[in-house]
């Protein structure tokens, strides 16, 4: 199936990325949220992402409005479902409340809608079970920030389709990623490799082999690493990252148990740059201290 318009559930820093990416790739949008706050909040980042775009040259004004002209809000998850064939959600990243969306979705989406997930680790066969339509369920895992992020993961599902799973790869390429399709398991490439990389230096930092800032330093000029570690997991989220490893451990095995350090850091509060201080300490205007 062709896919023409595309929902998406959830306007956080995900969702209007995605909302970016379609309304950009010539897609019907409609961008939804339970939070009005947080719904023009995306509008808001979707709009100074595309004047950016053209500031630097690299959008035209025509593909800006072109964009801005594909795309519409709502505040009904129930509409966004009857009036779109590919929905994707990007919820937090809790199993009840995607369970909650998938069946929401499943309920009101179009015949031969495809149902979507952003999940960064968490089980879209799982997700797949609670709807009448497991082989419309995919995984599409986006990174962020979506506009100039390149990579499109896309989780094929216990029973997801061919059908489904080219659909979506057409999506992605359309809105100018390159594709990577894998069978599921936890963390897929990206989160559980990414996972790995980041405990080890937990462990590296705790073992006092090296200061952050050189472990970060080495992977970066050694290894040519656009980050260190301790820099993505300040951007991540420390309880984010934690949250991954306890997954990973849960259902890989002992190689991914989280270290210590990381779950002290935690428990002090220590999440990243969203609370002033991960890894490292942050300015309010959000500079390294
Ligand atoms: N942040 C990242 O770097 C990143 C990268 C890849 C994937 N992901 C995944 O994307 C998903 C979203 O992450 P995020 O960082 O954008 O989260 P976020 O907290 O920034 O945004 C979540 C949004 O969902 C909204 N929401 C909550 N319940 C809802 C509901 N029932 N219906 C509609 N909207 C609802 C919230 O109001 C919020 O705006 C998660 O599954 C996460 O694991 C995140």
């Amino acid at each position: 199936m062709e896919v023409k318009t595309i929902g998406v559930v959830g306007a956080g820093a995900m969702g209007r990325g995605i909302a970016y990416a379609a309304a950009f790739g010539g897609y019907r949008t409609v961008l939804e949220d339970v939070s009005p706050e947080m719904l023009e909040q995306g509008l808001t980042y979707i709009r100074q992402a595309l004047d950016e775009g053209v500031a630097r040259g690299k959008v035209t004004p025509e593909q800006k409005a072109t964009a801005l002209a594909n795309l519409t809000t709502s505040s009904s998850i129930e509409d966004v479902c009857r009036e779109t064939d590919l929905l994707i959600e990007a919820v937090p990243e809790e199993m009840e409340v995607k369970l909650e969306i998938f069946t929401i979705f499943d309920k009101f989406a179009l015949p031969g809608a495809i149902l979507a997930s952003n999940t960064s680790s968490l089980s879209i066969t799982e997700l797949a079970a609670i709807t009448f339509r497991a082989a419309d369920c995919i995984g599409m895992h986006f990174f962020n920030p979506v506009p100039k992020m390149k990579l499109l993961e896309i989780v094929r599902a216990l029973e997801t389709s061919e059908a489904t799973v080219q659909a979506c790869a057409a999506v992605g390429r359309r809105m100018g990623k390159e594709v990577v399709v894998i069978r599921e398991s936890p963390g897929f490439i990206t989160s559980r490799i990414n996972a790995m990389i980041g405990n080890e230096a937990f462990y590296m930092l705790q073992e006092g082999i090296a200061s952050a800032e050189d472990i970060d330093k080495a992977l970066k000029l050694g290894l040519n690493h656009p980050m260190g570690p301790f820099e993505l997991v300040d951007l991540v989220g420390l309880d984010v990252r934690l949250n991954i490893l306890e997954y990973l451990h849960k259902t890989l095995g002992e190689k991914y148990r989280p270290s210590p350090l990381l779950l002290q850091y935690v428990n002090a509060g220590r999440l990243g740059r969203k609370s002033g201080r991960g890894v490292y300490d942050y300015n309010s205007d959000g500079g390294k201290k």
